[in-house]
């Protein structure tokens, strides 16, 4: 009920393949939200305009080098950077759209397949962050983002890291908390077809949030 006062706000978490259309989808869902009543704010991770965010957009763009755990510590410090706004904000009684989260940073740092940093390392500096109440990941191949105009000049836009990416993302479905906060949807098709498919599952979050409370992530 978007008109009472003393009702929490929702924390939705967009993650997906480059190229799987989520920034797309973050601002049909934003629209659809505001038409429904509620009141939205959407963020992205990295947030590249923090102190700490120049330094990552650096290394994204290859300008600077970094060791792959002191990258992964900054990607975190970086959603840190933000925890406490997001909980202020959802105790407002605002619906928190996020595009990317500490999903997209254990699964990209994992993906670079260096033996020190496990998926399991990966997650330890995000424990205690404020928990989403639903991620969507977009599913797409790397063949299918390929055709979609191919990926841009980042870092990470390789095939293989991609790959590494999609498999490991598949994989939190039966990992822990992951897997009763993520759902899958394939975002192979129309990008109306994806919005309906994101809708199904957010309108059922935002009765939900109603009666759950904000929780955080735990080990
Ligand atoms: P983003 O700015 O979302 O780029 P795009 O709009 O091209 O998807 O993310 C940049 C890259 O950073 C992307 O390859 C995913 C990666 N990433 C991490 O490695 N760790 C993280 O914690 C986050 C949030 C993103």
């Amino acid at each position: 009920n978007a008109s009472n006062a003393a009702s929490r706000g929702a924390f939705i978490v967009m993650e997906g393949m480059d190229r799987a259309g989520k920034t797309t989808q973050v601002g049909k869902l934003r629209h659809t939200l505001e038409e429904q009543g509620h009141k939205v704010k959407t963020i992205r991770f990295p947030d590249r305009t923090t102190p700490m965010g120049t330094m990552i957009d650096g290394y994204l763009q290859s300008k600077t080098e970094m060791a792959d755990h002191a990258i992964h510590l900054l990607f975190s410090a970086n959603r840190w950077e933000k925890a406490a706004w997001i909980k202020e904000q959802i105790s407002q009684g605002y619906m928190i759209l996020c595009d990317r989260y500490y999903y997209s940073g254990m699964v990209y740092s994992a993906a670079k397949k260096n033996p020190a940093l496990s998926l399991e390392w990966a997650r330890t500096p995000d424990v205690g962050l404020p928990r989403p109440d639903r991620v969507i990941f977009l599913d797409l191949n790397a063949a299918e983002a390929e055709k979609r105009g191919g990926y841009g000049e980042e870092k990470y836009e390789k095939r293989e890291m991609q790959e590494n990416a999609r498999e490991l993302f598949l994989g939190l479905a039966g990992r822990g908390e992951e897997s009763s906060d993520m759902v899958v949807i394939d975002a192979g098709h129309s990008v109306e077809q994806v919005a309906s498919a994101i809708w199904d599952e957010v309108m059922k979050v935002v009765k939900a949030v109603e009666t759950v409370p904000r929780r955080e992530l735990s080990v």
